[in-house]
């Protein structure tokens, strides 16, 4: 969860980096470096703290290279601070690293490297890999990563500058993701594409194991025997704009209002508007293996095990197959029994996140069928995956996810309805109204977005509530989760998901007159129920905000939806939360786009 940059070329390349740094800051951010080869050898320069500060430190102490290596930092092993911020250099100055990932034998390798008296500098797990690199050097690099990378345990993308190499620049991966862009007369690495969008769309794309040489004319890729292997470059259609503000204040409120582009440019990849059908080839099953499946599986993390919860209950609702969501992180490690027949799905925006990659792994070697809904091109997952369904939300860049969960949430509807469909559960006709609905999301989602500011007027008249409760039920409940999750990532307020029914059970202590109740309710055989539920806590002193498309004589603040539809509902309710976060943590003063303690994307366990 760091992010990673390089660059050899004919330009001077630390605005460069520094440019692409900040694009990547998203992916961690409490100290920043970058390192360049120059006449004198490798110069470094690092700071604890935003990008920002390592600016200031250049300014003081500029360096010219045309060859270099930049990184962001989100740590894993040691304190955020100078030292261990990236580059981490061998001891002689002879190679300097950029890593994301963790060696998970870091600890035996550097005693084992002390014994032959190398020092070390650093509380990193990099440092390690720059010190063998420096240690057992074979006479070039790319021999001496050959003979390195396979001493290594765990996850790296590895950004490397060689003193003895000046114009070349060396990478490597295993399980992290690094991309190469191919310029004119210059080639760059970069963590994901949005570094490089304003230099290269022509993307290629490592693999586990390949060590790539980058000099400014080409980047050879190779085996770990050295034999060159082809990889097959990708032009990438995201524009930098899609990647920038746009006149918002923040990315996460520029992303909100992304939603109904975002949704559209989806709908028109899946559906075919003339024949109102689901477009061919576009959802990877046939008829005979939609009819063979017993069971699906959803795994991922965060936002998107939102989705999957979601997909979970679409699929139930309009395919009746039998489908369970779960966390990642626990389904990997879990003794669920898996069958051939059954289907998994990994959901990830970025499809790198550790868990779910892990679990996707775990399924596929059980023999499941598994099925990646990513947000990137050539992610691991979706590279990993037998089928893949792109959501096409465009470059996510703020930390909270919301366009992403959005059309994850779509797609996995879309999916829904096409195995109903397959499966004889769905009629012809049947579809075309619920696909018919769908094409109608876009402008519902406007409609939403034109109550901003009451949803701002709102957000600021909360001062006073200690405690926010998000409660619904069946699809309302997974909303109310992700409602509450992007509360407390970008406004650090204590908030909590309940399903209605279950709040009496206990929970209902926490309820007074300082608390704020939101309940959703877009289903309809469980819309009074919901009501209910509010009515109970309001006589318990808390005061209710109501998100419905129906009228509802309950008395406190109501959002309502431009629809009373089950399967738009979620969707259109989730940007009011959203919404809701957005306001609540421009008010508190939060760091809206890169909230404390997070990271975008998170490649570690
Ligand atoms: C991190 C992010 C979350 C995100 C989760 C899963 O925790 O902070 O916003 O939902 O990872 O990410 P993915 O890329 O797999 O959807």
């Amino acid at each position: 969860m760091c992010g990673i940059v390089g660059y050899t070329g004919e330009q001077e390349c630390t605005e460069m980096l520094l440019k692409g740094l900040e694009r990547l800051e998203y992916r961690g951010y409490d100290s920043a470096g970058i390192g360049e080869t120059c006449p004198a050898g490798i110069a470094v320069r690092r700071a604890a703290g935003r990008i920002s500060c390592l600016r200031k430190k250049i300014e003081e102490e500029p360096i010219a290279g045309r060859t270099g290596i930049g990184h962001t930092r989100w740590a894993t092993h040691g304190k955020p601070s100078c030292a261990n911020a990236h580059p981490q250099s061998s001891q002689n100055g002879r190679v300097a690293v950029v890593h994301n990932g963790i060696i998970e034998n870091y600890k035996e390798l550097r005693q084992e490297l002390e014994a032959q008296g190398v020092a070390f500098t650093s509380e990193t797990d990099t440092e390690t890999v720059a010190q063998l690199l420096e240690f057992y050097y074979q006479g070039n690099m790319q021999k001496t990563l050959e003979k390195v990378l396979p001493m290594l345990k765990g996850s790296f993308a590895l950004g490397i500058l060689d003193a003895a190499a000046p114009n070349t620049l060396y990478a490597a991966r295993r399980q992290s993701p690094l991309v190469i862009g191919l310029g004119e007369g210059e080639t760059f690495i970069a963590s994901d594409i949005t570094a490089l969008l304003d230099h290269t769309r022509t993307i290629c794309f490592l693999e586990d194991d390949d060590i790539a040489v980058l000099t400014p004319a080409k980047a050879a890729v190779f085996n770990l025997q050295g034999r060159q292997q082809s990889r097959k470059t990708e032009q990438i259609s995201w524009n930098q704009q899609a990647a920038q503000k746009g006149g918002f204040d923040h990315y996460m409120l520029k992303e909100i209002f992304d939603q109904p582009k975002a949704l559209e440019d989806t709908l028109n990849h899946y559906i075919d508007r003339e024949a109102m059908a689901i477009r061919p080839n576009t959802i990877p099953f046939t008829k005979e293996q939609a009819l063979a499946i017993t069971g699906i599986s959803i795994a991922a993390c965060g936002t998107a095990y939102h989705a999957a919860a979601m997909g979970k209950a679409m699929v139930e609702k309009l395919a009746k197959i039998p489908c369970r969501a779960e966390v990642a992180s626990e389904f990997r490690y879990d003794d669920h029994p898996s069958s051939p027949q059954e289907v998994f799905i990994a959901v990830s925006q970025s499809g790198e996140t550790a868990d779910t990659l892990a679990a996707l792994r775990r399924e596929k070697e059980a023999g499941c069928w598994v099925l990646a809904v990513s947000n990137v091109i050539g992610s691991t997952i979706s590279r990993e995956a037998q089928g893949v369904m792109y959501t096409l939300a465009g470059p996510e860049i703020a930390v909270a996810s919301t366009k992403a969960y959005l059309t994850q949430v779509l797609l996995l509807t879309l999916l829904a309805l096409e195995l109903g469909r397959l499966r004889g559960e769905i009629d012809e006709k049947t579809m075309k109204s619920y696909l018919t609905r769908l094409l109608a999301l876009p402008a519902q989602v406007e409609q939403v977005l034109a109550d901003a500011p009451q949803v701002k007027a709102f957000a600021a008249a909360q001062s006073s509530c200690s405690n926010i409760f998000f409660i619904g039920r069946l699809a309302d409940y997974y909303t109310a989760l992700e409602a509450s999750l992007k509360l407390k990532e970008v406004s650090y307020l204590p908030a909590q998901a309940y399903a209605a029914g279950e709040l009496k059970h206990g929970t209902i202590a926490l309820i007074d007159e300082n608390t704020l109740v939101v309940g959703i309710a877009t289903q309809n055989k469980v819309r009074e129920k919901t009501f209910s539920n509010l009515e109970e806590v309001r006589a318990r002193g808390a005061k209710l905000l109501l998100i419905t498309g129906e009228g509802c004589t309950i008395p406190g603040e109501l959002w309502r939806l431009p629809t009373n539809g089950e399967i738009e509902g979620p969707l259109l309710a989730a940007v009011y939360g959203q919404l809701f976060a957005y306001y609540m943590a421009l008010q508190q003063g939060c760091d809206i786009d890169k909230p404390r303690n997070l990271a975008k994307s998170v490649t570690v366990e």
